[in-house]
């Protein structure tokens, strides 16, 4: 393979940045290739930049310079042109970050056992990137984080060796936005926010940017790039967390929430649909607002709206396990002893992402009452939970029958629900992942 600084040799700040973005006349490094970076670096090697991919794991490198992708969003064959025209590279040697000349971060941001920001993964990449700094660079950080990392933690880590930002390197915020599993949006055709440390670093930012996205939006500071990402994610949790709670009443009330949502959503204005489901998922809805929480008591605040709706969310796997017993006592069955085979273990449909899937939660309370609990995803081969690793069982006839109680938890497409309603004993449907089906539906328990 042709190494990238063979093709690329440094090049002055002297030369105007636009041109050289205009002409593809600079290498981009993408730090952290995941389910956000992996999309990232190919969205600049399409757009014609020399792209350098960087990764502690070594695996994840091996499997990109082999064009092989490890993202169902990353079609195979995206990858492999890329890297065979030398466009698309993966490395784990941190000091080619020399050879790039903007460079996006994209590591994870999760929270700590006591429920703290763990943003360990942004320092140590920044400090690898203040390592290798040189004159020109552009540095933007787009994992979610709280208001003022960009300042506080990210800056004093680039200055440290007596760098000015604005003048010696340039520095920004740039949330990054992707819905894995989203079939019409990604990297390219999602607005992307930018706040700079100062003008100039905003500027390059939506210079580079905008060469591989439709619309970039300059907002006045990094503290508002990063708080809009927190107010997006918020929204979403608070709203989940309100149709959640409105879906437990209308449980109780005996009311379908689910006609009701459609009923409600016939309002052309000042409403907008979204669904209660099993619980919340995934690594940022559950996550980023508690980032936000969290600076909020450092400034002696509270965001009640945040600790009301992670604790009513955080109730949905209960209420799934409820919704089981329900189900069995219906057939004069416990749940003590009862087969339960859980449909769909990932936090959302048509992705192959377990963390902090409520399948999870589900699961234990649901073996913690005695159930016999097995599972099938044809995204998930195997599944840890706890100490345990459990295989994924083939969804056959038999299966099907076999089981004292489907829980559907992911509605992915693939999946046959006629079918499935139709061989089963009793479906517990968290997703409203039947609604299609016409008959069979009295063994059906919803949300
Ligand atoms: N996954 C999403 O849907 C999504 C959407 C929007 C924003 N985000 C945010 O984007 C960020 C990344 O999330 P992700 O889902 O891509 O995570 P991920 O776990 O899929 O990928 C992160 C990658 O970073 C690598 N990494 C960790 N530390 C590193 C280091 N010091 N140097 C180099 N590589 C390192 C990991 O090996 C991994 O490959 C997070 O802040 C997340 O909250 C994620």
């Amino acid at each position: 393979m042709t190494h990238l600084s063979s093709i690329f040799p440094f090049r002055g700040v002297g030369v105007n940045f636009k041109d050289r973005v205009k002409e593809r006349d600079i290498c981009v490094g993408v730090i952290g290739l995941g389910y956000v970076g992996l999309p990232l670096a190919v969205a600049f090697a399409e757009a014609g930049f020399h792209t350098l991919g960087f990764d502690l794991l070594k695996e994840k490198v091996a499997k990109i310079n082999q064009g092989l992708s490890y993202i169902p969003d990353v079609a195979k064959n995206r990858l492999r042109p890329l890297v065979k025209k030398g466009l698309l590279e993966a490395t784990s040697d941190f000091s080619r970050l020399r050879e790039v000349d903007a460079i996006s971060i994209c590591v994870p941001t999760p929270l700590r056992k006591t429920k703290d920001p763990d943003i360990s993964h942004i320092i140590q990449s920044v400090e690898a990137v203040a390592q290798y700094l040189r004159k020109g660079q552009l540095v933007v950080l787009e994992s979610t984080t709280y208001p003022g990392t960009t300042e506080e933690v990210v800056l004093p880590i680039l200055e440290g060796k007596g760098k000015k930002v604005g003048k010696d390197f340039f520095l920004a915020f740039s949330p990054e936005r992707i819905d894995p599993g989203n079939a019409h949006y990604e990297t390219r055709n999602i607005p992307k926010i930018i706040g700079g440390m100062t003008p100039l670093c905003t500027e390059r930012a939506k210079t580079l940017y905008e060469s591989i996205v439709v619309q970039v939006v300059s907002v006045s500071s990094t503290q508002v790039a990063e708080m809009v990402k927190l107010l997006e994610n918020t929204f979403r949790a608070v709203n989940i967390g309100l149709v959640n709670e409105m879906a437990i009443l209308c449980h109780k009330m005996r009311i379908d929430m689910w006609e009701v949502i459609e009923g409600a959503r016939t309002k052309p204005f000042g409403f907008m649909a979204f669904y209660p489901g099993p619980g919340l998922g995934g690594h940022c809805i559950p996550v980023d607002p508690i980032y936000l929480s969290w600076k909020a008591k450092l400034i002696n605040s509270e965001a009640r709206f945040i600790d009301l709706a992670a604790q009513v969310n955080g109730q949905m796997p209960h209420h799934v396990r409820d919704l089981v017993v329900e189900g069995l006592n219906r057939e004069k069955k416990a749940l003590n002893g009862a087969k339960i085979l859980i449909l769909g273990v990932t936090y959302k449909k048509d992705v192959d992402d377990v963390r902090e899937s409520p399948a999870l939660d589900i699961w234990k309370l649901l073996s913690e009452g005695g159930g016999d609990v097995s599972y099938h995803d044809p995204y998930v081969p195997q599944l840890r939970i706890e100490l345990k690793t459990f295989k994924c069982q083939p969804l056959t006839s038999k299966v099907l029958k076999q089981a004292d109680a489907v829980v559907i938890i992911s509605d992915h497409s693939v999946f046959n629900y006629a079918k499935i309603v139709k061989e089963a004993r009793l479906v517990v449907d968290t997703r409203h992942a039947t609604r299609n089906v016409k008959s069979g539906r009295d063994k059906i328990v919803k949300i």
